[in-house]
């Protein structure tokens, strides 16, 4: 068949609240402009994020009544323990309530300040944590990834040859760890091909210094590999995800995404020592090293989750159906980040509001005009989240792009939802002479995005 399907049908439905515009224009007033700022209920469409927000299986919550909630030494940790062991093959796992807990109790632990820690593209809260022990994240990612219309297919990638010369500059010893982000979420949800995955982590052995994989999008990364990489067309998903994983010294992973839970996370490792210091520190501050921070219920929903995750029909729709938006928006003239990746789509706004000067925020104008549209939370990712405001009060740095991300929840939304979606920004794209930008009213001194407030440009 040439249609692919949505592989589940719904046995509980969510409303959804439909609003006008006039209302969505009086909560953005409200809300100083700032998506993070708008009541969940008067969203329509949500697509601020692919994490936690997936709909659970028939299984899942079935697996949720038999959550022992024991302090130490429940089955379901050990349920868990058994499925993430035989999917990612590590020793030790460990627990946390999401993934940025599993990097906290890895980078405390492994780095100190001057040490540098290299990846293809650092997740900000993975950065966030490094830096926050004194060490350096640094993205050294392919070339193509700065362009957002170049085709690559594994443009999540590492540039190996930065890594080499970055070892030869700083030195093996102030590398505590080589981490790769699979797929790379900054950069499009690009995947990283298992040839690359092999190259670093020969670079590192030779180095003797540890790989790490931020697993949290593992599932789709693999089933890249399957599609796309000479060798793996007949392989199992499972199989490709065992052999990524074998590559590694350790993981962090995210259980909000290709857990296909709603909350959870974990830490995985080879190293006896390492695991015994990661788990004193968990129990400082997470919980005992059978629950970490969760409760039973959800250690059993991520065991399941991890499971369902494989499926490749439920990969085959979760790829397809993702690609179904982009191929839409760009065959209606949008740019967005080519090619597609597994979890979301991001338009290129800086490209698509070419009119509005990067001061004036054309990513969050045009985050701001989706909801205006139709109702549509998306994700600004461009100078308002990663702009360097000049202390002196002269004018900022801007990002390296102006990106608005469409994350795609998952199990959540149908094709007809997708319609509506493909419709209000193509509606918008016509319109788009008339959208102007916006000015910074009020912000924190970090992580301004949650929080600042906004006002249009009045022309
Ligand atoms: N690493 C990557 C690649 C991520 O995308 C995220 C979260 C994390 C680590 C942190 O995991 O949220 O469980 O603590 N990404 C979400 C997003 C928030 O919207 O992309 P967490």
């Amino acid at each position: 068949m040439k249609t692919i399907i949505e592989p589940f049908r719904m046995k509980v439905v969510e409303p959804i609240r439909m609003t006008t515009r006039e209302e969505r224009e009086r909560f953005l007033e409200e809300a100083g402009f700032n998506l993070f700022l708008i009541n969940a209920e008067n969203v329509i469409i949500d697509l601020l994020t692919d994490s936690g927000t997936a709909a659970m299986s028939a299984e899942q919550w079935a697996a949720v009544m038999r959550g022992d909630e024991s302090y130490a030494g429940s089955p379901s940790f050990y349920r868990l323990e058994r499925a993430v062991r035989e999917i990612f093959g590590f020793r030790h796992v460990i627990p946390t309530h999401q993934g940025r807990a599993a990097e906290r109790i890895l980078f405390s632990i492994m780095c100190r300040k001057g040490d540098v820690v290299p990846n293809n593209t650092h997740f900000d809260t993975t950065r966030a944590n490094i830096e926050h022990t004194g060490a350096e994240a640094i993205d050294i990612p392919i070339p193509e990834f700065f362009k957002p219309s170049a085709h690559h297919p594994f443009k999540g990638n590492m540039d190996t040859s930065a890594l080499r010369d970055l070892i030869k500059r700083v030195g093996q010893k102030r590398i505590p760890l080589v981490m790769l982000t699979i797929t790379n979420n900054s950069g499009g949800g690009q995947p990283v091909s298992m040839a690359n995955i092999r190259e670093v982590k020969s670079i590192c052995s030779e180095e003797n210094i540890p790989l790490y994989l931020d697993a949290c999008r593992f599932a789709e990364n693999a089933y890249f590999i399957k599609l796309r990489e000479a060798g793996y067309r007949s392989r199992p998903v499972r199989e490709i995800a065992r052999e990524i994983f074998s590559h590694a010294d350790g993981c962090t992973m995210s259980a909000k995404k290709d857990g296909m839970a709603n909350i959870g996370g974990f830490l995985c490792t080879n190293d006896d020592q390492l695991a015994q210091s990661e788990k004193d520190l968990l129990i400082l501050t997470e919980g005992f090293p059978t629950y970490g921070g969760l409760a039973g219920r959800d250690l059993e929903a991520i065991a399941v989750g991890l499971q369902e995750v494989l499926h490749e029909d439920y990969l085959e729709y979760r790829v397809v159906s993702t690609q179904y938006l982009g191929r839409h928006l760009a065959e209606g003239g949008v740019p967005i980040v080519e090619p597609p990746g597994g979890h979301a789509i991001y338009i290129d706004a800086g490209a698509m509001l070419a009119h509005i000067p990067r001061c004036y925020y054309p990513a969050q104008a045009l985050v701001v005009e989706l909801y205006r549209e139709a109702g549509i939370r998306s994700c600004e990712i461009g100078s308002v989240m990663f702009g360097k405001p000049d202390p002196t009060g002269g004018e900022e740095a801007p990002a390296a792009l102006e990106l608005v991300r469409l994350a795609i929840p998952r199990r959540v939304y149908t094709q007809s939802h997708i319609d509506y979606v493909v419709e209000a920004i193509l509606a918008v794209n016509e319109r788009r002479s008339k959208v102007g930008g916006y000015r910074i009213t009020k912000q924190a001194p970090f992580l301004r995005h949650f929080s600042a407030r906004f006002e249009p440009l009045r022309s």
